[in-house]
């Protein structure tokens, strides 16, 4: 038996087409993967998503509105959102939920606006926040540091300098990390890696996007933060196993596991 225990802390499996749900979840558990957390983009998703995690022990959700999709929000996704949290469904945060100007910069208005209600839906149900940031540290850390108020703060795929990153743990911030790590290429995330403290990283895949060396190009899942893992363990010259523990405990703390 392997003493290696992962957590996959960003991972859209509803999403992914070549392999069933049953496959994704029996090849999660086959690489050690003991938990995976399912982000929620679009409001059409909400039941979809909690209906996987009843379905399947190990799935988590996240429940939010992704800010490409910041269009479709409307406020009565508060109450449904908050309805899931206090009838005890698997909730563990409010994502994907922040700022992209990297796809469509007309509306950034209204992704601020989205934003901001969701941080404070999360800060009513103290729950963590999952954020996506894409082309926009500056605005999406401005906008938490200034209406965060009690909810940790999870940066997913993690795309920033090493300075930004410092600013992020400063705040007081995790930083997940996923398949772009693996990129011969990604000096700054290879970096980032190295430099960020061990009690604030968390690792992820981002599937099906984002697929880490040696699959790089093929359809992502759960089962592959292995590679992530041992990518990044090799660039901090720690064991696989104590990274692995590390971070995983990291979210154990995070979402009470
Ligand atoms: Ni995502």
């Amino acid at each position: 038996m392997s003493n290696i225990r992962l957590i996959d802390t960003h991972s859209h499996i509803d999403m992914i087409e070549q392999i069933s749900l049953d496959e994704v979840i029996a090849n999660a558990a086959a690489n050690d993967v003991e938990k995976i957390i399912l982000p929620c983009a679009y409001p059409k998703d909400i039941d979809k998503i909690i209906d996987i995690t009843e379905k399947y022990v190990n799935v988590y959700a996240y429940l939010g509105v992704h800010p490409s999709e910041a269009r479709d929000w409307n406020d009565s996704l508060s109450e449904k959102i908050t309805n899931y949290v206090s009838s005890g469904k698997k909730v563990v945060g409010i994502g994907e939920i922040g700022l992209d100007y990297y796809w469509d910069k007309s509306f950034n208005n209204i992704q601020k606006e989205v934003f901001i209600k969701q941080i404070r839906l999360a800060n009513e149900l103290n729950l963590p926040i999952n954020i996506h940031d894409r082309e926009a540290h500056k605005d999406t850390f401005d906008i938490i540091q200034a209406n965060n108020e009690n909810s940790t703060v999870i940066m997913h795929c993690f795309s920033g300098s090493v300075e930004f990153a410092r600013e992020c743990i400063k705040a007081g911030y995790y930083i997940a990390l996923g398949g772009v790590v693996t990129f011969k290429n990604a000096i700054k995330m290879k970096e980032v890696a190295a430099d960020i403290p061990i009690d604030r990283l968390l690792l992820e895949t981002d599937a099906p996007y984002l697929t880490p060396v040696p699959y790089r190009g093929k359809e992502n899942q759960p089962a592959y933060v292995r590679f992530v893992a041992e990518e990044i363990a090799k660039i901090r010259g720690i064991e696989l196993e104590e990274l692995a523990a590390l971070t995983t405990q990291n979210a154990e703390r995070i979402f009470n596991f």
